[in-house]
């Protein structure tokens, strides 16, 4: 032990870099409600200026690239009928969380988006799915997030806390919750994406010191994205298991995530982040393969 050589030099074995592991994608069934009624009319984030005009039929024509490309993935989409005077229900991911074939329907804090809730309960009875009518105030999977056994949970600016405890009570699944803490960063959806069962990315500086370290813990090789990335709306993604669709201009995540393995596709939807929302937010995720 401590031996030094006695001649000449040490070859150190070349790293190779660890090969990206096989992703594989799971075929989905996602919800989603066409821009119908898109507007911005008033400020329920940071990123929602009334000032600057919507243009609906550019929200349109990207929201339905965004439909084409599960699609052509071979992904069910369900549509949800847009309500009138409801110009965020294109945000399809805050209507419910469904896992399990269990539902926990939405309870919004704006009055602006409550009557959204009974459209998707409606919606997903149809679908044969029974929703428990919420308590505690939670925006669905806007601040929900699935990652194989386990939901992380956002609370600061949207979702109670208590809502935590109801979705693990309701759905009987362990949910960790996460404290956030930006403003700009104001549903779970939009800093943190669920790549796999057992992989995220993130932009740790959204969350508190002590669920930056809950974070890290539970998911030692998290992708981590850049700032300019999360403030493109990088991270409000949704994932198949191996294709990740997230907004083209998160370039650097975009390297990131192919380099781990999977397979980048770029969605255009800038349209929509004037309401502070890109593809997660547009996508509730059903799932109804009961769990063990
Ligand atoms: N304007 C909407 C709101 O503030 C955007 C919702 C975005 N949805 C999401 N899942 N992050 O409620």
């Amino acid at each position: 032990m401590g031996a030094r050589p006695d001649h000449g030099s040490v070859t150190f074995p070349v790293q190779q870099a660890a090969p990206a592991p096989e992703r594989t994608a799971r075929t989905r069934h996602f919800v989603m409600c066409p821009p119908t009624h898109f507007d911005v009319v008033s400020v329920l984030n940071p990123w929602m200026d009334p000032a600057v005009p919507v243009d609906r039929d550019r929200a349109m024509s990207q929201w339905s690239g965004l439909v084409a490309a599960y699609q052509s993935l071979g992904h069910r989409v369900d549509l949800l009928a847009p309500g009138p005077g409801l110009p965020d229900m294109v945000f399809a991911a805050n209507g419910a969380l469904v896992v399990g074939g269990r539902a926990l329907g939405a309870a919004f804090l704006h009055p602006e988006r409550r009557p959204e809730a009974a459209l998707h309960r409606e919606l997903l009875a149809e679908l044969g799915i029974a929703v428990h009518e919420p308590v505690h105030t939670n925006e669905g999977e806007g601040d929900f997030a699935v990652v194989g056994d386990l939901v992380l949970a956002g609370t600061g600016f949207r979702t109670d806390r208590a809502a935590h405890a109801e979705a693990q009570e309701v759905l009987g699944v362990p949910v960790v919750s996460l404290q956030l803490v930006d403003p700009r960063f104001y549903h779970l959806d939009t800093c943190l994406a669920v790549l796999d069962d057992t992989t995220v990315a993130w932009f740790p500086a959204a969350f508190s010191a002590s669920s930056q370290q809950v974070v890290r813990t539970l998911f030692p090789g998290a992708v981590e994205a850049t700032e300019a990335d999360a403030l493109a709306f990088g991270l409000n993604a949704v994932s198949d298991g191996r294709h990740v669709l997230l907004p083209v201009a998160a370039t650097t995540l975009a390297a990131d995530l192919r380099a781990a393995g999977f397979e980048p596709v770029g969605i255009e939807l800038d349209e929509l982040v004037k309401a502070g929302g890109s593809v997660k937010c547009c996508t509730l995720e059903l799932r109804q393969e009961e769990r063990a």
